[in-house]
């Protein structure tokens, strides 16, 4: 599906999402970072003030985290995920289920974590993004396709396209915890957004392209339920519809 625009794209994704909750108020959905879902969380927030969203009765699970900011610093996954959606809309405290990076044995945090999902019986609709590199959540190129949550070092491409939110490049931690692949693709229903020109090379091999560790997002392939949300020019390298 390709769309127009930033808001068309919030209030498209940020629709089904409503409806989501609006069915079953108690579902669970997977959050991701970065710059493609913020018009999203905008869309619900706005849906949230104007009576149409409650997160009462819902949770809500984060992608991944970082690894080595100081607790509370404004660049943590947990704090950027409140400024873009959590302070502003009703869901329930402790309802955000998320690894955390200042747990004193990393490893044994992100066990703990995919014994969590599995209790909660998984994520009904995981919203992701996909890097210049193909990487989903921090799951670079080389990631095992059937990984789970884990430590993980960042690929310096990331750490560049990530360097955007720091106030200086070294500050982008090297490490972070991710959720694996075959964590993600347990989600019941996924919906990737790719927008701008960066993305499209991955973007078409993802879709197109063989399943293949070299590309993280190439695994979506292998999910029933994913839905691809494209700008144009996102969607620019992909072969033409017959
Ligand atoms: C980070 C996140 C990914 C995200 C990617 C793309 O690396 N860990 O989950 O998909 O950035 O971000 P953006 O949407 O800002 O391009």
């Amino acid at each position: 599906m390709q769309v127009s625009g930033a808001d068309r794209i919030g209030e498209l994704v940020g629709g089904w999402i409503i409806d989501l909750f609006s069915d079953r108020p108690d579902a669970t959905i997977g959050l991701a970072n970065g710059s493609s879902p913020a018009p999203v969380y905008a869309h619900l927030v706005e849906a949230h003030r104007t009576g149409r969203l409650s997160m009462a009765r819902a949770r809500a699970v984060l992608l991944d985290e970082y690894l080595g900011l100081p607790a509370g610093h404004p660049r943590t996954y947990r704090a950027e995920i409140a400024r873009a959606l959590l302070d502003h809309v009703d869901l329930a405290p402790g309802a955000l289920l998320a690894p955390d990076p200042s747990a004193p044995d990393p490893d044994a945090e992100c066990e703990r974590f995919e014994r969590t999902l599995d209790a909660i019986g998984g994520i009904d609709l995981q919203l992701l993004g996909i890097g210049a590199d193909g990487h989903i959540g921090f799951n670079e190129p080389g990631s095992p396709l059937d990984s789970r949550t884990r430590v993980v070092e960042l690929h310096p491409i990331t750490r560049r396209d990530n360097a955007r939110f720091f106030d200086q490049p070294d500050e982008v931690p090297t490490r972070a915890i991710t959720q694996g692949i075959a964590t993600i693709l347990s989600a019941h229903r996924i919906v990737v957004i790719a927008t701008g020109p960066a993305k499209a090379s991955a973007v078409a091999r993802a879709i197109e392209g063989s399943v293949d560790p070299a590309l993280p997002a190439s695994a979506l392939q292998h999910h029933p339920a994913v839905t691809w949300v494209l700008d144009t020019a996102a969607a620019a390298q992909l072969s033409p519809r017959a």
